[in-house]
This record gives structure tokens, C-alpha cells and sequence, in this order.
């Protein structure tokens, strides 16, 4: 008998306490990612939608390639008992505490800026390696977070007051500006504060500095009646999250020129930094990036791979405006919650008093296991391992070679993907009879090549970003397009084509924008399943599109937008 079951509880449910609740905390709305559980369930659905990455495997550093190339079997998915082991001892016999890699430091309370020879080795890598061109006087301070979503909260609370249309006038709200699709995560962490979320229109390389919509309009043309202008931007300047676009350099200092103006304070959200694709430069955007990585640095990183990358807005950071997040979500695993913010000392310093009464530190078992990984041992008493084969660390220049690996990887799959999207674009439809719901393409019809969606190869990041063309689809102008875009989403989860792709809207930082134009277009991730998935899944995207392109009767769309438990294809 289950004795679980069979006993009623007759404790009264305790106390409903929310009338105690903050307003904030009252404001908090769940996660749109949950609406995604119920499809991961399909049995064979490939995840193109990315929110729940599979992509990150315990892998030896075991590098065959130059820097420059991109290195193939880099990142090797073979792991032998010798190289998947990681010891970190209980003592390391040294009292040196920048050396100190042990239990016995780990496992104590310890620093708020990070596991001493972890945040040392950090630092370095930060100031020297990452942003050697930082032009402020003694350059950058850095602090050690949970990862960059915890990086964010805490540079949020520094940065800005929480406001309450309840007790507070209109003329004291603060604002934040955005990009016009971005990460949810960091709307979703300001928008209980009462911020007011600014956003900025888009185009392929990122946030637009001018034109309608472009950061100079929004700043100079701003309505004090709608609170302050906006101090903080939030932006994701690499392999934008949805969009995938990077900013140039060009761009970048327009866009700082104009924070300059306007006293903005830049929050640069840089997860995807090192996965910049230079094989794209020379695809179709090569006039607006070609003259441009280290364009006018002094002083080069010491490594050709992180030379080759368009430099992070610390590199032009005149003011010291800049705060930047970095992680290892994307390079160790997201599990480990660990990453650092970068900006000038005076504002690190504030941080790290948040950090006190917060979190404290990470936590002392991922940052030991990553200082070991990263540092090995510091001599031959020290019983550690590290994550070289040899069993030292990877010091700097193995962690950048995983690094280039890493872009290695994700660029190929990255080809994979546009590749075949690219090929995939086109239709033929009947010409003249498209938009009348006549069965279409018999052998005697004249037929037209229309465009289903486009795209541009991303420049870096884990995502393509596709603008459905529903205006060329057989049903356009007898449903509404929002109706069209999701019924083409659901059919894209059925046999045979089960691929789970991620919708604009939930990129849309307000509904207005999901409505406007969210829904036109698709995030598509290649990071989050295997390479040969990620071919297979994207020749079935393509055969979706094109079996939905076919479809010319309201009905068929109608009972696709009918059937909401897709746990019965
Ligand atoms: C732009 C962006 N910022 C932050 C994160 C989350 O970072 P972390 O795991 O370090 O909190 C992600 C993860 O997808 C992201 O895409």
C-alpha cells in the first residue's frame, strides 16, 4: 500500500500572506519559456527554439588547429577516464592565497570579488587579454556574479530607483533603453521596478544610432511627460539575442557618441563575444566589417583570435560608461552559474557592496573547480589536477584555444543552418491566382518564384534570425497574418517535420511590438542540438515552410490553431 497516498492531510494550508508582498514582487510575472515545456515533450521534436540548451559536454581540450583557421575536432566529444578527471585537493600545501587552489579556501566564506586565484587570473585575462585598449586611467576593476543574469540584477539595483505609479509622480520614473527584440530575461528582471522600457528600432547589425526609431530620435526627441529620459541601455552587442546581429564598430561609437550626450550608462550584455564568424565577413556583409577589429587599438590581446574580434565597448569606454557582463553559461556550462561584470573601479566597488549582503560570492565548489580547471596545480606538493591532459592548467592560452574551438564548432553549425535555409527561400505558386485559395501549380499554370522568408547569416552569437514573408503566402489577405505566423509555428511541431523554433513575440519587449511585428519572424538556434540535427532539422524547417506555403484552404489553418495539445501529433 503506498502509505503516501492514503494518509489525508488535515493541516490547515498556512496563511495567504500576500497583502505582505512587495509591490516589485508582486509585479513579477513567470517566464514565457514555460510555455515552451509541453512541446519539448514531442517525441523527435528537434529544439531549434534553444531555451533549453543540451549543448554543453564535459570536453578535453585537446586542440589540432592554428588560431587564425577555424580549428576542426577542437571540441571533441570523446572524453577517456584520464582526461575526464578534475581533482581539486583538500589541501594544496601552499599558503600563497593567489596560488590557493583547495578545499580548505573553497569550502570557507570568502571574498565578494571572487576566489582569489580566480578572480586574479580573471582580471589579467579581462584587462590584458580581452580589452588590453580600455582608455580610462588604471583601466577596469572586475567582480565575480552568479552569471550574467545575476551580474544584471545586481548592476540594475546599482544603477537605478524602483518607481510606483501608486506613490510616485510620473516626472521620477526612470527608463531603460533596449533593443526593439531582446533577451526577456533582463525586461522581465526591470519591469517590476517600475522602469520604463525604451526601445530601440534594429536593423541587421543591431540597435540603430539614427533614422526613425534609431537612438537619436528616441533620446532627442523624448516627452519628459513620459518620466525621464532614459540613463541605462541595455544591449547585447554580439550575436544580439534573438536577432543575431553584432554591431560593427562604426556603430558602436555612434551609438556611445550619443550615450555621451545624453549621460547614458551602458549595460553591454557580451555572452557570445568569442563566437564572431569570420567566414561571413567575406559572405555578404564584408564592406561594413572588413577594415574594422582593432581599429585603432594601441596594443594587441597576444592572441591573433581574440585580435580578429570586434572589440567590446570597454575598448572605446572614454567615460567609463560601460558596464560589461560576461559568463561561462556559454563556454563552461550554463549550470555553474558563474561569470563576472567589468567596469570602472568607483562602480565596481558599489557592486560588490550588493554583492555582500546578496550572494556573498559564487559558490566556492564552481569557482575552485574552475580556477583548477583553468590554473592546475601550482606545484608539485599540490595533489590538484587541472583540466590539461598533462593534468596542469589550461592557463591563458588553453583557454582561449577552447575558446576559438568553441567558435569553430558553432560556426560550422552555423553554415549548416544558413546554407540550407538559404537554398530553402523560394516557392512556386500559380501566378495570379496566389492570393484567391485556387488549388494551384498544375502542370499548366503559369507559376511564379516566391520568397518565403529571409535572413541574414549571423556575424556571431547561436542564432538566425527569419523574417517570414507572409505576405507572399496563398491565404494572405483572408486571415489575419499574426494567425497565419502562429498556425505555420504549430505546423512546423507536426510529423514530419517536429521542429520547435522560438516565435518573435516572445522577444518583443512590449505587446506592441509582439503585435505590430513580433509575430513575422522566427528564432532559430543552432546551438542547441547536435551538428547533424542541425542539418536534418533545418531541411525539415524548409519542407514545413514549403508544405505550409501549399496550403490554400482557411480550414486547414483553422484546425491547426484549434489543436493545443500538440502532445498528440
Ligand atoms: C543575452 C543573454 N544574457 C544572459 C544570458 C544568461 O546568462 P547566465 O547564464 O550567465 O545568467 C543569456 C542566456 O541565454 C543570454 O542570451
Amino acid at each position: 500500500m503506498d502509505t503516501h497516498t492514503s494518509v489525508i492531510d488535515e493541516s490547515p494550508p498556512p496563511l495567504d500572506l500576500s497583502h505582505h508582498y512587495s509591490r516589485t514582487s508582486k509585479a513579477r510575472a513567470e517566464s514565457r519559456i514555460k510555455e515552451f515545456y509541453r512541446y519539448f515533450a514531442i517525441p523527435g521534436i528537434s529544439n531549434l527554439a534553444g531555451v533549453l540548451p543540451e549543448r554543453f559536454k564535459l570536453t578535453p581540450n585537446r586542440p589540432n588547429g592554428s588560431l587564425g583557421a577555424i580549428p576542426r575536432n577542437t571540441v571533441s566529444t570523446s572524453l577517456s577516464e584520464e582526461d575526464a578527471h578534475l581533482s581539486v585537493p583538500k589541501f594544496s600545501g601552499t599558503s600563497d592565497r593567489l596560488h590557493e587552489i583547495d578545499l580548505k579556501t573553497a569550502l570557507q566564506y570568502g571574498t565578494a570579488q571572487g576566489y582569489p586565484p580566480l578572480y586574479t587570473f580573471l582580471r589579467q585575462f579581462t584587462r590584458e587579454n580581452m580589452h588590453p585598449n580600455v582608455p580610462y586611467a588604471e583601466g577596469p576593476e572586475i567582480v565575480l556574479t552568479c552569471g550574467s543574469t545575476d551580474g544584471f540584477n545586481k548592476s540594475v539595483e546599482t544603477l537605478s530607483n524602483e518607481w510606483s505609479a501608486e506613490t510616485q509622480p510620473i516626472s521620477e520614473r526612470e527608463g531603460i533603453l533596449v533593443e526593439e527584440f531582446c533577451y526577456m530575461n533582463a525586461i522581465q528582471c526591470v519591469q517590476p521596478r517600475g522602469l520604463q522600457i525604451v526601445p530601440v528600432r534594429m536593423d541587421d547589425e543591431g540597435m540603430k544610432a539614427t533614422g526613425h526609431g534609431g537612438l537619436r530620435d528616441v533620446l532627442s526627441n523624448w516627452d519628459e511627460a513620459m518620466g525621464k529620459r532614459p540613463h541605462l541601455m541595455y544591449t547585447v552587442s554580439t550575436g544580439q539575442n534573438p536577432t543575431g546581429a553584432t554591431l560593427s564598430m562604426p556603430r558602436r561609437k555612434e551609438l556611445y557618441r550619443l550615450c555621451q550626450q545624453y549621460d547614458v550608462i551602458i549595460i553591454e550584455d557580451d555572452p557570445y563575444w568569442h563566437l564572431q564568424f569570420p567566414s561571413v565577413i567575406g559572405h555578404d556583409i564584408a564592406r561594413r566589417y572588413s577594415s574594422e577589429p582593432r581599429e585603432g587599438a594601441t596594443k594587441s590581446s597576444g592572441f591573433e583570435f581574440l585580435d580578429s574580434l570586434v572589440p567590446s565597448y570597454l575598448s572605446i569606454d572614454v567615460d567609463g560608461r560601460v558596464v560589461r557582463l560576461d559568463t561561462f553559461s556559454k563556454t563552461i556550462s550554463p549550470g555553474c552559474r558563474l561569470g563576472w561584470i567589468t567596469a570602472q573601479p568607483a562602480l565596481i566597488e558599489r557592486i560588490l557592496r550588493i554583492t555582500e549582503v546578496a550572494t556573498q560570492q559564487p559558490s566556492g565548489f564552481v569557482q575552485a573547480i574552475v580556477a583548477e580547471q583553468l590554473i592546475g596545480p601550482h606545484g608539485s606538493n599540490d595533489n590538484g589536477r587541472g583540466g590539461g591532459r598533462d593534468g596542469k592548467g589550461w592557463a591563458v592560452e588553453g583557454w582561449v584555444r577552447w575558446l576559438a574551438g568553441l567558435r569553430g564548432a558553432y560556426e560550422r553549425r552555423m553554415r549548416r543552418m544558413c546554407g540550407i535555409l538559404d537554398d530553402g527561400k523560394y516557392t512556386l505558386v500559380s501566378k495570379g491566382l496566389c492570393n484567391k485559395g485556387i488549388k494551384t501549380v498544375e502542370p499548366w499554370n503559369i507559376v511564379d518564384k516566391v520568397q518565403m522568408y529571409d535572413f541574414a547569416w549571423p556575424r556571431g552569437g547561436m542564432f538566425v534570425w527569419i523574417e517570414m514573408q507572409l505576405s507572399t503566402h496563398p491565404l494572405h489577405g483572408r486571415t489575419e497574418p499574426g494567425k497565419l505566423s502562429h498556425a505555420l509555428w504549430l505546423h512546423l511541431t507536426t510529423k514530419p517535420y517536429l521542429v520547435l523554433v522560438a516565435p518573435g513575440t516572445i522577444f518583443s519587449p512590449m505587446p506592441e511590438i509582439a503585435e505590430e511585428r513580433g509575430f513575422v519572424f522566427y528564432r532559430l538556434c543552432f546551438a542547441a542540438v547536435e551538428d547533424e540535427e542541425v542539418e536534418a532539422a533545418s531541411h525539415r524547417f524548409v519542407e514545413g515552410v514549403n508544405s505550409f506555403w501549399a496550403k490554400e484552404d482557411l480550414g486547414e489553418i483553422e484546425e491547426l490553431l484549434g489543436v493545443d495539445d500538440r502532445g498528440r501529433v
